[in-house]
């Protein structure tokens, strides 16, 4: 086609992507982790990347390599994740598909002993990074979030589009083995209803998801 721009191509266009897991610290040798690996997130980053975005991917602790093309921030807990979100910004699109943890440890300064006994651990809520990019002074034109749900996928996906103010939430059935697999189901919630993304690869459902994505932004 000779109309670039309004058919697939992000050139020009600002993507931040988030992704893999939180670590959340207990205390100096200690963490609460969960089973992200960042799969799915980073092969978002790359799609965005291959259609010419210039692309910002805030990664949690994974085991993956950059994406060509993509300028990678790494961070460890929820609280870095959301700062080096916020000073990526402007963006025309986020794309947050970490799994942030939801809740940090008051964590010892110093290593807890065996000796001493089992901790009682004392949680504080996490901000909600999605939530706060919702109603952001700055907020990304384009603003997706990923639900990964084991029960009423479709229903609680929904309302955390409405909850936090996303535009498209991207839903993702975990009750399989898809936590660190290499496929997924994705469903796609917009304002006008629900679109399936279909089943494959977390490389291939990548592109489709930016191939929409592209659409909407042209
Ligand atoms: N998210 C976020 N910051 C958090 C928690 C979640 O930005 N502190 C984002 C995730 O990256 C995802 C979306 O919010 O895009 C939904 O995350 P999810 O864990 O499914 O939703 P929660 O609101 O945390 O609800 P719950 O875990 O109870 O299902
Ligand atoms: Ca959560």
């Amino acid at each position: 086609s000779t109309s670039l721009g309004a058919n697939g191509d992000l050139t020009g266009k600002h993507v931040i992507v988030t992704a893999g897991p939180t670590h959340e610290p207990i205390d100096p040798v200690r963490v609460i982790a969960n089973r992200s690996s960042g799969k799915q997130g980073f092969a978002i980053a790359a799609a965005a990347a291959a259609l010419g975005a210039r692309v910002t991917l805030v990664a949690g602790p994974v085991a993956l390599p950059t994406p060509a093309g993509v300028a990678r921030i790494d961070v460890e807990t929820a609280d870095q994740m959301l700062a080096a979100v916020e000073s990526a910004l402007p963006a025309d699109a986020a794309i947050l598909v970490a799994a942030v943890a939801d809740w940090k440890v008051e964590a010892s300064p110093t290593k807890l002993k065996k000796s001493a006994g089992p901790p009682q651990l004392r949680f504080a809520p996490n901000p909600d990074i999605l939530g706060t990019l919702g109603r952001h002074p700055d907020r990304p034109r384009l603003l997706v979030g990923f639900a990964a749900e084991t029960d009423d996928l479709l229903a609680n996906a929904a309302s955390k589009r409405t909850a936090k103010n996303a535009d498209w939430i991207v839903a993702n059935d975990v009750s399989g083995d898809v936590m660190g697999g290499a496929s997924n189901h994705l469903h796609l919630l917009t304002a006008d209803g629900t679109e399936d993304l279909g089943a494959g690869s977390k490389e291939n459902l990548a592109r489709a998801l930016l191939a929409r994505i592209a659409q909407d932004l042209a």
